[in-house]
């Protein structure tokens, strides 16, 4: 190894930073899953529900504090975020590796070929057909855009994102005409959906409304949907992806409680049964419970990737508050998804259909 990046790791683990193969961090995280797993048994022998706690889903912003969530994570360098992610769709949610413990664990797939997964398994269940115009709320790095428009010669997708980062990577994309996103099918929209006016070309416009991994952010979920079924056309859909518990779990849902807002400013973890419940304006056709061992294992591949890549970014980015930061974001979140085989804590997929 260059001794450069031998003195760099030196350096870091004399400060208390160590990667993911360390038995300093695998303490580390056995401990933190043994506290979620011990959390998850307490709610799941008392469960609490949401208006116990007074909490409610119809009022309120659709979403908050999107400013500092772009100023704390996804306008962070983009360099970051290229360490870690999937060289393939810069997907920023889980991959998918299998749908049980056992065929998780067991899969040889890489991340690129389970991030494909993932969108296969979406395009499935939002039942995607090839000509639909889409609408996808917080587009990130383009993930699904390219996975779709490369798929489906026909369909076209307009992705809407505040991030600045997201968006100048996206606009360099959309130039290279052998590019999906330079197919002339893709349109980027540069804002808050929740602060999107809705003109003449999204209302009732959109065959499609689809989210991967936003509606961690939406506090507002009867508002939300009202909005996203003023842009479906009649029998139009909306489909979403994001975390979810199996039961509530009071402090993951006010984020200035744990360290949920520090990474994702306005960020909560619904339960899996809170979504399906919002019918007011749209009918629920399905909804699914995905293991969350899929993200242990994603996470655990940002987490090596991003431990790779770590000697570049301390020598070009970060010092060593920020490495000691994201590394820790990486061992967080995992120990999250681990306990109880992923049964707890995981995905949740709903699709609904809009009505005449
Ligand atoms: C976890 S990333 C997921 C990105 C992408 N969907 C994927 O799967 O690769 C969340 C995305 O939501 C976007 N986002 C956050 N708040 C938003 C808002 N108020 N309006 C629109 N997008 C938002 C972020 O900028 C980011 O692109």
């Amino acid at each position: 190894m260059d001794i450069n990046i031998e003195l760099i790791r030196e350096k870091l683990a004399l400060k208390g930073i160590h990667g993911p193969s360390s038995n300093e961090l695998r303490l580390y995280e056995d401990r933190l899953t043994r506290f979620f797993t011990r959390e998850y048994q307490r709610y799941t022998d008392n469960p609490v529900s949401l208006p116990e706690l007074g909490i409610s889903t119809s009022e309120g912003p659709i979403m908050e504090d999107t400013d500092s969530l772009m100023e704390h994570h996804y306008d962070e360098d983009l360099n970051f975020f290229k360490s870690f992610l999937d060289t393939r769709y810069h997907a920023y949610s889980m991959a998918y590796y299998g749908e049980s413990p056992v065929s998780i664990r067991k899969s040889d797939a890489t991340l690129e070929e389970a991030q494909h997964a993932k969108f296969d398994l979406i395009a499935r269940r939002a039942q995607i057909e090839g000509h639909e115009r889409i609408f996808n709320i917080g587009c990130g790095f383009g993930s699904l855009e390219s996975y779709l428009l490369k798929r489906f010669p026909k369909l076209e997708i307009v992705g809407i994102t505040p991030s600045r980062v997201q968006v100048n990577y996206l606009r360099k994309r959309m130039n290279d005409p052998d590019d999906p996103l330079g197919s002339g099918r893709f349109t980027l929209i540069e804002g808050k959906f929740d602060q999107l006016p809705l003109n003449s070309s999204e209302q009732n416009s959109f065959n499609l409304v689809i989210s991967v991994a936003v509606f961690e952010q939406v506090r507002n979920m009867s508002a939300a949907l009202l909005k996203i079924s003023d842009m479906l056309t009649p029998h139009g859909k909306t489909f979403h992806h994001f975390i979810t518990s199996r039961r509530v779990i009071p402090q993951f849902l006010d984020p200035e409680k744990t360290r949920i807002g520090l990474y994702f400013p306005g960020g909560r973890a619904w339960p899996h049964d809170e979504l399906a419940r919002h019918t007011e304006h749209l009918d629920l056709i399905g909804h699914w419970f995905v293991n969350g061992l899929n993200y242990w294992r994603t996470l655990d591949e940002w987490h090596q990737r991003f431990w790779e890549r770590v000697p570049y970014l301390y020598e070009h980015i970060f010092d060593s508050s920020a490495i000691a930061h994201w590394n820790n974001y990486f061992s967080l979140c995992k120990t999250v998804f681990a306990p109880m085989d992923g049964n707890f804590y995981g995905n949740s997929h709903y699709l609904f259909r809009a009505r005449d």
